[in-house]
């Protein structure tokens, strides 16, 4: 006859994987399979990182200097935080846009417009879009494994002052977008609308 479990152990058990499924909510199977929490975890503050510095910066120039100075900020500032956390993280982090102005940073590759179509998808569906995370653990074309994680940018009022609708856009702003950025395509959001996602790519 096996030795029944005593009761304490189930419920240690339990509450062990109620402080995983806790910390690390709708994870994929597979993705959870690849990773434990602390990975999850440090992997969502990277990407908070750089939205929280770039909004905090940009903001800053849009109430100091104004809306067509805050152009070059973003310009300057984007590529930097994002080359500073991947240094800092030996991750590759950045922003990919639904439709995109940098066309050298912005562009998603193959599984970054998989997780905006599933983003897109199930804001359809009525999910919070603050919400949407996609995760994935995969091996990638050298044999290693490594962790995929996006996590959806929604279109805020403050946004549209440079992706609303172009005509919606001051002259003098629109010109500045365009003379930096001549193949822009990021325009024409309207609040609540999927932006683009912040992208974190991860050896594991
Ligand atoms: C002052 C004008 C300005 C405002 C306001 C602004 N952006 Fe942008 N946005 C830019 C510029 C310029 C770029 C290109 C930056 C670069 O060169 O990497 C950009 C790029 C992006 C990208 C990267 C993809 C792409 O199209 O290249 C995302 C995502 C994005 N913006 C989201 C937002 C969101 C969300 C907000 C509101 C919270 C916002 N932006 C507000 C000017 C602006």
């Amino acid at each position: 006859m096996p030795r029944p479990i005593p009761m304490t152990f189930e419920r240690i058990g339990a509450a062990a994987l109620l402080a995983i499924c806790c910390a690390v909510p709708a994870l994929a199977d597979d993705a959870a399979a690849g990773m434990d929490a602390g990975m999850a975890q440090a992997t969502r503050s990277i990407a908070s990182d750089l939205m929280t510095e770039l909004g905090q910066k940009l903001k800053g120039a849009m109430a100091n200097d104004g809306p067509v100075a805050a152009v070059s900020v973003c310009k300057e500032a984007a590529p930097a935080i994002a080359k500073r956390l991947s240094a800092q993280h030996g991750a590759q982090v950045t922003r990919v846009g639904t439709r995109v102005r940098n066309p050298t940073m912005g562009v998603p590759n193959g599984w970054q417009k998989d997780a905006l179509a599933e983003f897109e998808a199930r804001m359809d569906k009525g999910d919070k879009p603050a919400d949407l995370e996609y995760w994935k653990v995969v091996e990638n074309s050298d044999g290693k494994r490594e962790l995929r994680y996006a996590k959806a940018i929604v279109t805020q009022p403050l946004c549209l002052t440079c992706h609303g609708k172009s005509e919606d856009i001051p002259a003098p702003l629109m010109d500045k977008i365009r003379a930096e950025y001549p193949d822009d395509q990021a325009t024409g959001y309207s609040v609540g609308k999927l932006r683009g996602a912040v992208v974190v790519t991860r050896p594991l």
